[in-house]
């Protein structure tokens, strides 16, 4: 099976998004998550990411379809979305035909909004959570869903770093939560 991941950066009071857009701009925190999302283990393949569909309509349409990595929006309506791009209906759907297909896909990643992160945690998909904790309370309109941290132990990997990250008056740290077995 394909491991299944999220990545999502995190306000104190749980903020992720507001008017349509990120709170902050932090230009080395989206470095970490392009790499992230587009690094793998095995030359020959990618990763694909599944996003909403009002996180695909966020991205300025220079950074879309996202580069090296199989784009997989979700949408209640299949047509007018972008001919780069798969729909899936639910999360659910999308990640069984990766997981029931799609050979030359090696990770996939859940990359947000709040509906896309609460049905993947819902439902208990995803191996690892890579969560940028923001160590400030910012206004926000969208917010990343409750779950059970119990489910999850804190772990480190090579190549993430482990202090604390200063960019643009803001501090943040790289977090990585692994599912417990
Ligand atoms: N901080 C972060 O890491 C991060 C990451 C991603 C996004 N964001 C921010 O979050 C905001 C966008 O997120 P959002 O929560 O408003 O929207 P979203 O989850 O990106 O998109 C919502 C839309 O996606 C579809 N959808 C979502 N979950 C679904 C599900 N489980 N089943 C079926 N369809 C589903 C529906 O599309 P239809 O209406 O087309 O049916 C829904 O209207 C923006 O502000 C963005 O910048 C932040």
């Amino acid at each position: 099976m394909k491991p299944i991941n999220l990545i999502a950066a995190v306000s104190e009071n749980n903020g992720i998004g507001i008017k349509g857009n990120l709170p902050w701009k932090l230009k080395k925190e989206t470095e970490y998550y392009i790499r992230m999302t587009t690094q793998t283990k095995n030359t020959n393949k990618m990763n694909a990411v599944i996003m909403g569909r009002k996180t695909w309509d966020s991205v300025p349409s220079k950074y879309k379809p996202f580069s090296n990595r199989l784009n997989i929006v979700i949408s209640q309506n299949e047509k007018n979305i972008d001919e780069r791009v798969l729909i899936f209906k639910n999360v659910s759907e999308a990640v069984d035909a990766l997981q029931n297909g799609f050979p030359n896909i090696e990770t996939i990643w859940i990359i947000g909004g709040h509906g896309i992160y609460k049905e993947a945690l819902d439902k208990k998909l995803c191996d690892k959570l890579y969560i940028t904790k923001i160590k400030k309370k910012i206004e926000c309109d969208t917010f990343f869903p409750h779950y059970n941290e119990n489910d999850f132990s804190l772990i480190e990997e090579p190549g993430v770093p482990t202090d604390i990250q200063k960019e643009n008056g803001l501090c943040y740290e790289f977090k990585i939560f692994q599912k417990k077995h």
